[in-house]
């Protein structure tokens, strides 16, 4: 692994998915105490450019989620340009393939650490095998961590319906097992919205996830910081 550890102090990181740098931000001071770290996505990337992310890391830890699917050289060069921003974390499509994901780690020169998006948890069994996967979003998921680990990425992104069978198959992190970065969470009662393969804060981290990536829950919420607090009591 490429990566250096990232570790926080709270295992929430939330999806800033504003449409305007300033709302991102508001929403980060809001939040702040309440998480550990911010995830700057394409949404708010495509409003505030890489001047948003180097606001965004004076006062936060930033995860900066463009989910790179290109050709290698086009991957290495934009990470090579995302290096010095100060995001901690940054993602990729396992899907562009091995030379791809290599030559994102390698672009990332121990910086920010590379993650590989497995399989987006908004796709269900069916929308997997619309796009052209051969099984369903589970195996689909194991055999792109294969594939990520070996290129030598950092660390995965999967839903938290798939950290139970890759511990099982890959290992714990004290036993070398990968960094587990998990969306599709959603607390009990709320909405699913375009997410399909979720789980609540408590379960994901259970089984083993490293950190829980989540937006409306607490975006959407009247009062976010109380949102963002009550799903830190649950965990
Ligand atoms: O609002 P919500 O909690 O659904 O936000 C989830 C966030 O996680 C979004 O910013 C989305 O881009 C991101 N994400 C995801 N599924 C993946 C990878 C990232 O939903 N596989």
């Amino acid at each position: 692994m490429t990566a250096p550890e990232v570790t926080v102090s709270n295992p929430i990181c939330v999806a800033l998915d504003t449409p305007s740098p300033t709302d991102a931000l508001d929403m980060a001071r809001a939040v702040a105490g309440s998480v550990g770290a911010v995830k700057i996505g394409l949404t708010a990337f495509a409003a505030g450019g890489p001047d948003l992310v180097r606001q965004m890391t004076k006062a936060n830890r930033v995860f900066l989620d463009l989910k790179f699917h290109d050709i290698p050289a086009q991957v290495a060069g934009a990470v090579t340009r995302i290096r010095d921003l100060g995001a901690e974390l940054t993602t990729v499509h396992a899907a562009g393939g091995r030379a791809m994901l290599q030559a994102a780690a390698e672009a990332a020169g121990g910086e920010v650490t590379v993650l590989a998006v497995t399989v987006l948890t908004s796709l269900g069994d069916r929308e997997v095998r619309d796009v052209g996967f051969a099984g369903d979003a589970a195996s689909t998921v194991l055999r792109l961590v294969e594939l990520s680990l070996s290129a030598g990425v950092g660390g995965i992104v999967c839903s938290p319906l798939e950290v139970a069978p890759i511990r099982e198959r890959f290992g714990n992190r004290a036993a070398g097992g990968p960094y587990l970065v998990v969306p599709g969470i959603r607390p009990e009662g709320s909405d699913l919205g375009d997410q399909r393969r979720t789980l609540a804060p408590k379960g994901a981290l259970d089984a083993g996830a490293d950190l829980l990536v989540i937006g409306r829950p607490i975006t959407a919420a009247a009062d976010p910081a109380a949102a963002a607090r009550a799903i830190a009591g649950s965990l």
